[in-house]
């Protein structure tokens, strides 16, 4: 449990963090898992955070169910239930709204403001208990005044669920930023001065939840970007007090493209995986890749999956334009590798590139027709019947593969136009 150590957190107290600022949420150190997907090798933690102004109390979100009595310790410590005035949703997440429904039993008076698309989910979050609840949608430029402060809202979806926004507090230059510039890293020191090196944590975080939405994280970041900021409140890991300017800048680098400088401005990126036990599939992509290069404006490269990682493949793949898979049939299927790359790809986007399959058989010759409906699955083009070739590809079909190669390097670059690819259950 390190974060009694050097804790500023102590048991049902709440923790100011600038002028009538204070974060209420709740620290979980065991925790080692979260939402499945991500390892927490130092817990996470939930913030949440109440300001008082003039007029009332507005609280930014809750925390996760089970930490519901810190969370309202916390709160009482600062006030009691009747002045607070809104309850603000960042984002509707059981991580940030497990201890809502007991809040709102509690502070009946307070007026719930959420972003549009969350209204449907708050409905589905509270079931029947919703049937009365009163809230308010807001948008990207709203405000509603606390008195001598006044919160403005920045609708900022995706980030990381469809209904997320964040918060700005005008007179304080705070922006609770619900998940954007979040990570799962549980210190009781609180702040980014005072914890311990958290650097892994804060790209992990991004790479698993933000990531896949990187054309929404800068325009996110668009409207972060011009404001007055001197604390970024997320709603896990960090307060980001010491020049947060820098973790702006930072998810910006982040959801850039790095690569694609090495590319000519108008060049296309073409990349070939394949998976071959007695060389026929390698030679089909050796042709598919020399058809594809003769095609000036597309770059192609070609890896052999059995002599590589995931992880940099995925990098490759994000920034490519089109994804070319080839895979012999073995026991009615594609191999492993070829699945296991595609299950790595929920971290990127991968909308509209460009996706084709190939590969030898022997009798059946599943894997190909399976790869192109695993390719469409996951929102790619697949603009070519993909190819296939029984055995040990001769002459002609080597001819085959480099026309197919050309051909998608044609589609790629607006040559040559797409055909209609039957689905799987048509063949
Ligand atoms: C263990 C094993 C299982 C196979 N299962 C199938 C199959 O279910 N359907 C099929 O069409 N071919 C099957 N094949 C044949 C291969 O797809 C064929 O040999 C192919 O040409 C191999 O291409 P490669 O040299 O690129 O690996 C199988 C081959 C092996 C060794
Ligand atoms: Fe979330
Ligand atoms: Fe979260």
């Amino acid at each position: 449990m390190q974060y009694k150590g050097n804790s500023i957190v102590k048991e049902g107290k709440a923790v100011q963090l600038d002028d009538g600022v204070y974060w209420v949420g709740a620290l979980d150190p065991d925790l080692r898992s979260f939402d499945i997907i991500l390892n927490t090798a130092n817990g996470t933690s939930y913030n949440s955070y109440l300001i008082e102004g003039s007029e009332g109390y507005a609280l930014i979100d809750t925390v996760k169910a089970e930490f519901a009595d810190d969370f309202f310790a916390r709160l009482e410590s600062v006030t009691d239930y009747s002045k607070i005035k809104a309850i603000v949703l960042n984002h509707l997440e059981p991580d940030h709204t497990g201890a809502l429904p007991e809040l709102l039993k509690r502070a009946p008076q307070a007026r719930v403001y959420i972003s549009q698309r969350a209204q449907s989910m708050l409905k589905a979050l509270l079931k029947d208990s919703s049937e009365n609840l009163e809230f308010q949608v807001v948008n990207t430029g709203e405000q509603i005044s606390l008195g001598d402060c006044t919160l403005t809202f920045l609708s900022t979806p995706f980030l990381h669920w469809p209904d997320t926004q964040c918060t700005y507090l005008e007179e304080r230059e705070i922006l609770f930023s619900g998940d954007v510039f979040g990570c799962h890293f549980c210190d009781g020191r609180l702040f980014n001065d005072k914890v311990g090196d958290f650097r892994f944590s804060f790209d992990y975080y991004y790479a698993h939840i933000m990531r896949p939405f990187k054309k929404w994280v800068l325009e996110a970041l668009d409207l972060i970007d011009p404001l007055d900021l001197r604390i970024i409140a997320p709603t896990h890991g960090p307060i980001l007090r010491d020049r947060p300017r820098r973790y702006v800048n930072h998810y910006r680098e982040l959801a850039s493209n790095s690569l694609s400088g090495e590319l000519g401005t108008n060049e296309k990126s073409m990349i070939v995986f394949y998976m071959s036990s007695y060389g026929n599939t390698a030679r089909m992509a050796e042709a598919i890749s020399v058809g594809a290069g003769s095609i000036s404006g597309v770059r192609v490269s070609m890896f052999d999956l059995q002599g590589g990682e995931t992880e940099p493949f995925v990098d490759l793949i994000e920034e490519a334009d089109a994804l070319i898979l080839g895979s012999p049939t073995i026991n009615g299927d594609a191999v492993k590798p070829i699945w296991d790359l595609l299950s790595s790809l929920i971290v990127v986007d991968l909308k509209g590139k460009v996706g084709a399959a190939f590969g030898s058989f022997g009798w059946s010759g599943e894997a190909v027709r399976m790869i192109e409906d695993r390719l469409r699955g996951l929102k790619l083009r697949v603009p070519q019947q993909g190819l296939r070739v029984k055995l040990i590809p001769n002459d002609e079909e080597l001819e085959d593969c480099y026309n197919f190669g050309k051909d998608i390097a044609s589609i790629l670059i607006g040559k040559k136009k797409e055909c209609k690819v039957l689905e799987f259950g048509e063949l």
